[in-house]
């Protein structure tokens, strides 16, 4: 089948989990377009089989391209098969997960009509160096950088959480 992967991103963690997906499903014999929301936002939904869609989550929203791509393809979406996937923080406190997976999964495929045959909730990566001062300033006063730390992690460096078993395992499922 032909198969789309497009993904929003800020800092550029989540364009390695747009390619590990696209490699499970390239190795199970099908063919992936991978694109990258901050660059364009395509609208051909009719070329693909299967559309996936996933956004790093920001301050509890999905980044502004993937909401553009959600909003422009709703109802071509709502007409074919569709996975979302998200990567978050919140993945890694466990009194968090259930919201989070409402909050940035069910509620978003609601709110454009879709109804996805999968929704996947994946890690990600911090990297405080790379956050401008406000970013930071935001990230301390919400608590977040103190909750990490709490967690044992250490943020002065950049921090890896992705899943890679469990994001491969949910690609091939997919496929
Ligand atoms: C300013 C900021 C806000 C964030 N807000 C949330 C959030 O509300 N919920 C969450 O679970 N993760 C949150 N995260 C974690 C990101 O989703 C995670 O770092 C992600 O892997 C970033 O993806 P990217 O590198 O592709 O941009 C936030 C990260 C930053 C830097």
């Amino acid at each position: 089948m032909k198969v789309l992967v497009a993904f929003g991103t800020k800092y550029g963690s989540t364009v390695k989990v747009a390619d590990a997906i696209a490699t499970e499903m390239r190795d199970a014999g099908h063919e992936v377009d991978v694109v990258d929301l901050r660059e364009r936002i395509p609208v051909e939904m009719d070329r693909y089989d299967l559309v996936v869609v996933g956004s790093p989550v920001f301050i509890g929203k999905w980044t502004k391209p993937s909401q553009e791509f959600l909003r422009r393809n709703a109802q071509a979406l709502a007409e074919r098969r569709v996975a979302m996937f998200v990567c978050c923080s919140d993945i890694l406190f466990e009194e968090k997960v259930e919201a989070a997976r409402r909050m940035y999964l069910d509620d978003v495929a609601t709110s454009y009509g879709l109804a996805p045959m999968a929704m996947g909730m994946f890690g990600g990566e911090v990297d405080f160096n790379k956050y401008g001062m406000f970013t930071r300033f935001l990230l301390s006063k919400v608590g977040a950088r103190e909750a990490l730390e709490e967690r044992g992690m250490e943020v002065s460096r950049p921090y890896d959480f992705h899943d890679w078993g469990h994001i491969r395992n949910w690609a091939r499922e997919l496929a």
